[in-house]
């Protein structure tokens, strides 16, 4: 775990962050406004993705977290479910061999069980594939619930005190057992939409992030939105407790 003023890093005069997470939201809402299905809407918003992605190494970012389906998501028809997980198969499919090209190492959080087993495929695949890249981490939260992921931790570290392998847990021990083991934690997260709240989304590693909330609804949202937090960003100051 990083809450290290490290953790971002300093260009030029201001300070960049080093892990960006997003909580793209907003997408239903974006194709309701224009008379359209709420699938346009993802369809649109995973083309956003592809942008942001390609945009992130050149603004100093080098992980970029996204959620893209909580736990509490099952809770929609099944039409926008099945419609979603296609669109998730589709974009590891279609993205794979550019991805990998481009030096992005891709990994997903998140319950994979539930999921399709095709697309546990996909996902499994292009992670290895990917394994060696270094330019950008880029990690898809798919079937991810903050809870869900610290109970499973729970039981995990439970395992490895019950095997002896730990005596008593430090807060580094339970990092490790979350999926998000090895990702520094992130130090901004950013939601569409205008919601202000955070959905489930990372609450044991954004403890400590700095938050921004835009009005912008995913499919409206451009790497010169991302540019113009990112430069906010660099105006905070970070006391991480201290003064
Ligand atoms: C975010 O957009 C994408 C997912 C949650 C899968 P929404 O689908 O939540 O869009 P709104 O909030 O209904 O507009
Ligand atoms: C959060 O958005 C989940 C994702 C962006 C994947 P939601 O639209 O599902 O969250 P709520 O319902 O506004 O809390
Ligand atoms: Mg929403």
């Amino acid at each position: 775990m990083v809450l290290a003023k490290e953790a971002s890093v300093a260009s030029g005069a201001t300070t960049r962050p080093r892990h960006v997470a997003v909580i793209m939201d907003g997408n239903g809402r974006w194709a309701t406004e224009r008379g359209w299905p709420r699938l346009v809407g993802h369809r649109r918003g995973a083309e956003r993705v592809k942008q942001i992605v390609r945009a992130c190494p050149d603004m100093g970012v080098d992980w970029l977290t996204i959620y893209a389906f909580s736990t509490e998501n099952w809770k929609r028809s099944t039409e926008e479910v099945l419609g979603l997980m296609k669109i998730f198969r589709r974009y590891i499919e279609r993205e794979a061999v550019g991805l990998a090209g481009e030096g992005v190492r891709m990994r997903f959080i998140g319950g994979r069980e539930r999921l399709d087993p095709k697309l546990q495929g996909l996902m499994a695949a292009i992670e290895a594939r990917t394994a060696g890249n270094t330019r950008l981490n880029l990690t898809v939260a798919i079937n991810y619930g903050g809870r869900d992921e610290i109970l499973r931790a729970t039981n995990r570290l439970a395992q490895k005190i019950a095997q002896g392998e730990i005596s008593s847990a430090t807060e580094n021990d339970l990092s490790d057992c979350m999926d998000t083991a090895g990702h520094p934690d992130p130090d901004l997260v950013i939601r569409t939409s205008g919601e202000t709240r955070t959905s489930n989304f990372l609450p044991w590693q954004a403890a400590y992030a700095e938050y921004e909330f835009t009005p912008t609804l995913w499919p409206d949202f451009t790497p010169d939105h991302l540019a113009a937090i990112l430069d906010r960003f660099g105006m905070r100051d970070r006391r991480f407790g201290g003064v």
